[in-house]
């Protein structure tokens, strides 16, 4: 049983002074994740990916399409148990505390009393926001409000998440805090699927990427598959500053920072680089091949979109 499967969600509001005219932020999408995974949702600024999520949450109703959770129909008020949600700009009443807007959504979302409190001191020391629970959160930093939001979206133990931009706002180590916290999230067994526009995130994170443009889907796969195009170069690194005159001669591009040395050349020229260095006597630390970034799989996507759009226009 798949965790998410979108079966051909579509959206198109109605916009204008009347309404009256369409625009379709999401084309139909179909889309499955697997249980267990952790699923990177990336496009541009309005692709769409907000709206994805909205469909899924129930927050706006889809123009046609559907979709299951965990096996069951998308609307069934039982599934509301095992999801968690962190919007996008998560807005609280500001004058409750951490502790109590916490208790608030444990309420909410029927998390039996007893069991609350502990929850709470658990979900609080996860996020790193145990020192100030007690604080309004008026208060807080962009930083502790995305937490605060966090920890509502996992409190009542959900098996699936559904993250929207959860690294936004955030410093490197809140990031970093994030990430650590979804790769958690996912050994406990955990679905959690976010949308991002911080590619180097999403490649250190996700087992699969989708990519979305204009409302329509562009590419999915593993990121290792997504970013395995060697294109026959490999990265060489050495110990030491020297760069022999025979690879100079090979017309290689190198780089030397600190005590290391970096080349890129081509495969059929291994052998030789190789052996220069040997002649050398200079230590060779790794040799491997180049994969293209996901950012560089994500800028070529978007360029052949925008070509084709251009082409049939
Ligand atoms: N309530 C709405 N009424 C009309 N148009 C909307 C509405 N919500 C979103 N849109 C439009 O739908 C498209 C997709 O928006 P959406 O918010 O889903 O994008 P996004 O991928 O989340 O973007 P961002 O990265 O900026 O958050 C955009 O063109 C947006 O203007
Ligand atoms: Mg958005």
């Amino acid at each position: 049983m798949a965790a998410i499967e979108i079966l051909g969600l579509e959206k198109t509001y109605m916009v204008g002074f009347w309404r009256k005219r369409p625009k379709r932020a999401l084309h139909p999408l179909h889309l499955t994740v697997e249980q267990g995974e952790i699923f990177g949702f990336l496009g541009p600024n309005g692709a769409g990916k907000t709206t994805t999520l909205k469909l899924l949450m129930g927050l706006v109703f889809p123009t046609s399409g559907s979709a299951r959770i965990l096996g069951r129909d998308w609307t069934d008020p039982d599934i509301k148990a095992q999801i968690g949600f962190l919007p996008e700009q998560p807005y609280f009443y500001d004058y409750l505390t951490a502790h109590e807007l916490l208790d608030y959504y444990g309420q909410l979302s029927g998390v039996p009393a007893k069991q609350r409190k502990q929850r709470i001191e658990e979900v609080l020391q996860r996020v790193g926001l145990t020192d100030v629970k007690g604080v309004q959160l008026r208060k807080f930093s962009k930083g502790m409000l995305q937490r605060a939001g966090i920890a509502q979206a996992i409190l009542h133990d959900p098996k699936v998440v559904f993250f929207d931009e959860p690294m936004s706002g955030l410093d490197p180590m809140g990031r970093r805090e994030v990430r650590d916290l979804m790769e958690q999230l996912k050994q406990e067994g955990k679905t959690v699927f976010f949308s991002t526009h911080i590619l180097s995130d999403a490649e250190a994170l996700c087992d699969r990427v989708a990519i979305i443009y204009k409302g329509e889907l562009k590419g999915v796969g593993a990121v290792e598959d997504l970013t395995s195009t060697v294109q026959g170069r490999v990265d060489v690194v050495w110990q030491g500053t020297q760069v022999p005159a025979s690879m100079k001669a090979l017309g290689a591009e190198c780089h030397v920072s600190g005590d290391t040395v970096r080349a890129v050349i081509s495969e059929a020229q291994q052998d030789a680089v190789i052996d220069a260095l040997r002649r050398e006597r200079l230590r060779l630390i790794s040799i491997t091949p180049v994969r293209t970034s996901l950012e560089e799989y994500f800028v070529e996507k978007l360029r052949r979109a925008e070509t084709s759009a251009g082409g049939a226009a």
